[in-house]
């Protein structure tokens, strides 16, 4: 590949137009706004005349990648031996068709079209295309910024393996990781993180600042998330998180998993956008971790309800698996004795749940510990029972006080259930999901490997559990977890 041409010199368009520019590819960048494809430029040039201050490169290739990035005042002047054409203009149909209907007319029919859309359907813009040019027609999604995030997504239709496999080979080379994956709403990484998102709003039920700020903290330290969904959707907007979940939800004929919720609704309604208005959910706010006192109550950590408890021990964790009615009888009799319980209720339905707790001081998801680390759900606070789970089972919790359940396993077990009907759909193969996973979104893991660390059942029991399954169930295109029953 030896000449590109971007459509586009916004945020997208610029920052692919410095990535080629950087691998010594001739680009000519075109936009509708001729001051501000200019201003564009210009922002290029200072970024990397930051970049070269900083040693990342030498002033030689500043030069080089100045001089390969050059602006194109009129699409019809073109270069016709232009390789490939990234289009990265403003998300409508009708703009995109007559673009690439332009070009048509002016680049040879070896040249590659390809968008940049993240949320319009690529089969839809190619069909509008001469019937000679739709087999060289492709989608190409890179991620924000485009320098930096390595993941290229490749989207194909039908008939375009070859193409595809080329454009493989070519970011594969250049440092990117691309994935090759269908033609279906938001792709790999826009449909997939949609429960990021959705579980975390359908654990919240309403507007409450306290449980977004756990929930967060405990998809940060627990899950190991760069981000929580709460801050997260502040700094992309919420706005346009909206419209991402409402595309995809629309694009799966609404199915209820990936319906838009009611709270980011409102906040867009009101004009409350994220960090970007100063008005989001969270503004930057965010819990820190405290460390851990000394004190730790006499702990005993029991897998059987028939071990006998000493009359000194202050605490017990019971992680044994007997019925609810004998987990009960055990806990009123130390409740009676004055001795503190924890329990795991990670997998517990609402209701079984909310018996077993009143019974509890708190819940620990052991079943769902990551990283060495492990939610734990209290009551109220009480830092030496986190201090007794530290040094009993070595292990760092990580505490919130919202009495309606385990954060963690719910949106990791929707994450887990969506990699898994997209790898049933053949969206993409399971590794490319999983790359695309940490290389577009920075997830610690890929989802599909990530979930083999968790016991099958726990997970699907967490899923049946729902406090959505039923009204999912109804739907009747998707039973939440029914992908795991076919025993896969
Ligand atoms: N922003 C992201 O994080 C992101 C990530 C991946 C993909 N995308 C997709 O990339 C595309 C561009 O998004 P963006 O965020 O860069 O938008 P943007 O608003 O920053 O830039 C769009 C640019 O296109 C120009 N433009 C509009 N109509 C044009 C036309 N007919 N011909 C030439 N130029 C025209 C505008 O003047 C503007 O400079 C969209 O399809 C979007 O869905 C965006």
């Amino acid at each position: 590949m030896k000449k590109i041409l971007v459509v586009g010199a916004g945020t997208m368009g610029s920052g692919i137009s410095m990535w080629f520019a950087q691998q010594n590819i001739s680009v000519q960048l075109f936009d509708i706004d001729q001051d501000f494809l200019q201003s564009s430029i210009n922002r290029c040039h200072q970024l990397w005349e930051k970049l070269l201050a900083k040693g990342k490169f030498s002033s030689d290739d500043l030069e080089m990648f100045k001089c390969n990035l050059q602006p194109l005042n009129d699409l019809k002047s073109a270069d016709s031996e232009t390789d490939l054409v990234i289009e990265a203009i403003v998300e409508k149909l009708k703009p995109k068709v007559e673009v690439f209907n332009t070009l048509h007319e002016i680049l040879k029919g070896h040249c590659i079209f390809a968008t940049n859309t993240s949320g319009l359907s690529v089969q839809e813009i190619k069909k509008s295309l001469p019937l000679n040019r739709q087999k060289n027609f492709i989608g190409l999604h890179f991620f924000n910024p485009a320098t930096i995030m390595k993941l290229v997504e490749i989207v194909t239709t039908v008939d375009q393996k070859e193409i595809a496999s080329n454009l493989k080979t070519f970011f594969d080379k250049s440092g990117k990781v691309p994935v090759r994956c269908q033609d279906r709403p938001g792709f790999i990484c826009n449909r997939i993180a949609r429960n990021f998102y959705g579980e975390a709003f359908r654990y919240a039920e309403t507007f409450n600042k306290e449980i977004f700020l756990s929930i967060d903290h405990i998809m940060r330290e627990v899950g190991g998330f760069r981000m929580g969904p709460f801050e997260l959707m502040d700094l992309i907007g919420i706005d346009i998180n909206l419209a991402a979940t409402t595309n995809v939800w629309e694009g799966f004929e609404c199915d209820p998993r990936f319906a838009p919720h009611v709270i980011q609704q409102e906040m867009v309604k009101s004009g409350k956008l994220g960090n970007k208005n100063g008005e989001g959910f969270l503004n930057k706010e965010k819990l820190e971790v405290s460390p851990f006192t000394d004190m730790a109550y006499r702990t005993q950590v029991i897998t059987c309800l028939s071990e006998k408890i000493n009359d000194s021990t202050e605490l017990v964790i019971e992680l044994s698996t007997s019925s609810i009615e004998k987990k009960v009888n055990f806990y009123k009799v130390l409740q009676s004795k004055k001795v503190k319980v924890i329990s795991d209720l990670s997998t517990y339905s609402k209701e079984s749940f909310e018996l077993l707790l009143k019974h509890l001081d708190g819940s620990i998801a052991y079943k769902f510990q990551n990283n060495n680390k492990v939610e734990v759900l209290l009551k109220k606070d009480d830092e030496k029972i986190l201090s007794a789970i530290h040094q009993s089972l070595d292990i760092t919790p990580v505490a919130h006080i919202h009495p309606h359940g385990h954060i963690f396993p719910r949106i990791i077990s929707m994450i887990f259930n969506e990699a898994k009907i997209a790898e049933d759909e053949k969206l993409a193969s399971s590794d490319d999901l999983d790359l695309a996973m940490r290389f577009g979104l920075n997830y610690p893991q890929g989802p599909l490997a990530w979930l083999k660390s968790f016991e099958l059942n726990d997970l699907k029991k967490v899923l049946r559990n729902l406090p959505s399954y039923n009204k999912l169930e109804s739907a009747s295109r998707y039973c939440l977890a029914e992908v795991f029953n076919e025993g896969k």
